[in-house]
């Protein structure tokens, strides 16, 4: 316990002592800032799925005793749409990434509504060190020690473990013939996308969704993810950019005057007096969040958020009645973000709550997952800034006493030249990008061969093609599931041809 609070309070405070240049030491991945009472919304949700655990190997790797260890790992299965094995009817397998699987399925309703049509049995599994599929043991505090333990988290050993869960859950079922579809979004679409490039013999197609494999040193500009979000502002309105981007300095200033913390304190119905690199920091965490959320329906991932909620932002911060109040204006945009409820009495600005237990991010942005996302250019709707490696290597040594391998992930899986290396090899993988989300500038965003297929949406924002459908969807949008259900029902007709003409 002593160790994840530490950490998660470094990891906040790290953000802000950099001034007002937000390095933030993890992608902006789904932040902690998901209030619990969303989560037991979810948990009175009718059933999804069933709960069942697997014996799994801490190490696949090397053969010394400690690798022999095992642990629990959680998947979730749910057979009412399955075909079944004599048909070999096809699986859909969401390969799970930085958090509690649960809050992953609940928001992949793209599986649930598809399986009927495919008669496929949905399975979604819990990343190692997540969750319940804590190693050593199951208690988290002893899985988050320090490097000994957590040097088992890794996307090659998790990628290991879906192999080994998924042959050993078809060998169960006697369904060794039926395809696997794998699905993932975010850093699970990366799972998803490098599991079949990898284990091609056990996946016959990827739909990788906002997944951005190139978002790594010298492959994609750490300007990249910033530039998408002033870009997602300035796009709605040239005068909310300008407020937001000259806002900063006025913050600063304020908090430099007598008194200045009590007059950003009230302005913002902060609960009580914080630093000011806290107020920073919640309003960045609001508008990044708010534009990767960008969705055309009201939507409850992070926070509860009302449609397009950056036009939302903007028409708060361009309301005439708050006349030349740069504080008021951005008071209204924070509101949409923090209290679309309408139930928050004062905000909790250092609220560093995890209820999806996402924390374990921090170690992988420390060791193999060095995204570079900080930068900001003088156009930036954040203050200019640069993004360099150094800054990462210190905080990560403070913060585990290790060294980043910066270049490993584009060495396992590829990423510089990826559209001509991929170009003849490997197939069926889907990549979906929404160009409104800040992560698609590491997303693949041309087609690389008949089969690499890149599905670009240029209203999208971060796997909205994932989400429950609703009535109200756009047309675009239900193109862009169209268009993936047809691939994915290619691929697996393919399949059973092939099967005819090669039967095992
Ligand atoms: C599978 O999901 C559907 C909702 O799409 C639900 O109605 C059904 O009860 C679930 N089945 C199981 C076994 O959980
Ligand atoms: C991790 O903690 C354990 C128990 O306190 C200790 O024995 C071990 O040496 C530590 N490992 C590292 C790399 O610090
Ligand atoms: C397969 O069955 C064995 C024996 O019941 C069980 O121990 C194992 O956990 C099962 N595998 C999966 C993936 O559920
Ligand atoms: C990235 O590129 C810079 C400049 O081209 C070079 O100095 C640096 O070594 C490269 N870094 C890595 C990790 O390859
Ligand atoms: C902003 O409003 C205040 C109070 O209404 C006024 O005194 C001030 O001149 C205005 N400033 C600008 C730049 O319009
Ligand atoms: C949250 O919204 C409600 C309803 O609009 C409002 O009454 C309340 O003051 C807001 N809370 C904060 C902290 O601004
Ligand atoms: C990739 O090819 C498909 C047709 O196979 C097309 O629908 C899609 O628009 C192409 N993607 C891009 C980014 O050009």
């Amino acid at each position: 316990m002593a160790i994840g609070f530490a950490f998660l309070w470094f990891f906040f405070f790290t953000l802000l002592s950099c001034s007002v240049s937000i390095a933030k030491i993890g992608p902006a991945f789904p932040s902690s800032l998901i209030r619990p009472e969303q989560l037991s919304q979810l948990a009175t949700k009718n059933q999804l799925y069933e709960t069942v655990y697997f014996t799994q190997i801490l190490d696949h790797f090397n053969f010394n005793p400690q690798s022999y260890h095992t642990f629990q790992q959680r998947y979730l299965i749910n057979d009412s749409f399955w075909g079944g094995a004599h048909k070999n009817a096809p699986i859909f397998v969401y390969t799970g990434n930085e958090g509690d699987i649960e809050w992953f399925a609940q928001n992949t309703g793209f599986m649930f509504e598809t399986a009927p049509d495919f008669k496929a049995l949905l399975v979604f599994i819990e990343h190692r060190f997540y969750g319940k599929s804590m190693p050593f043991g199951g208690n988290k505090d002893i899985a988050y020690t320090n490097a000994s333990t957590l040097g088992y988290l890794s996307s090659t050993q998790a990628l290991a473990d879906y192999a080994t869960l998924i042959t050993d859950l078809k060998r169960n079922l006697t369904a060794t013939e039926s395809p696997v579809i794998v699905f993932g979004g975010s850093y699970g679409g990366m799972l998803a996308a490098w599991f079949r490039l990898k284990y091609p013999h056990i996946t016959i197609g990827a739909l990788a969704s906002s997944s951005p494999i190139l978002h790594f040193l010298n492959v994609t500009s750490p300007y990249s993810f910033n530039n998408i979000i002033s870009h997602d502002f300035r796009s709605e309105s040239e005068s909310c950019y300008k407020v937001i981007k000259g806002s900063w300095q006025q913050i600063e200033d304020t908090a430099n005057q007598q008194g200045g913390l009590d007059v950003l304190r009230k302005s913002f119905r902060i609960c009580k007096n914080a630093d000011v690199s806290f107020l920073e920091s919640w309003l960045h965490t609001a508008l990044t969040y708010t534009a990767m959320t960008d969705y055309p329906t009201p939507s409850n991932f992070l926070n509860p958020l009302p449609a397009y909620p950056v036009k939302q932002m903007c028409k708060a911060i361009d309301d005439p009645s708050t006349g030349n109040d740069t504080f008021a204006k951005l008071y209204g945009a924070a509101n949409i973000y923090y209290n679309s409820s309408g139930s928050a009495t004062c905000f909790q600005i250092d609220d560093n709550s995890d209820p999806h237990g996402l924390s374990g991010w921090g170690w992988q942005a420390c060791t193999e997952m060095i995204m570079p996302t900080g930068g900001n250019t003088e156009e930036s709707i954040f203050p200019a800034s640069e993004w360099h490696y150094e800054d990462r290597a210190s905080s990560c040594k403070y913060m585990f006493d290790i060294e980043p391998r910066p270049n490993w992930i584009t060495t396992e899986f590829g990423g510089k030249d990826i559209y001509r290396a991929l170009k003849r090899f490997g197939s069926n993988i889907i990549f979906f990008n929404g160009l409104r989300d800040p992560w698609s500038g590491g997303g693949v965003l041309k087609n690389i061969s008949k089969s690499i297929v890149a599905i670009v949406a240029n209203e999208g924002a971060h796997h909205v093609d994932l989400r429950f459908s609703s009535k109200e969807d756009t047309e675009w949008l239900k193109d862009v599931r169209k268009q993936e259900v047809n691939i994915i029902k290619t691929w697996i007709s393919e399949y059973y041809s092939d099967s005819e003409y090669f039967p095992s």
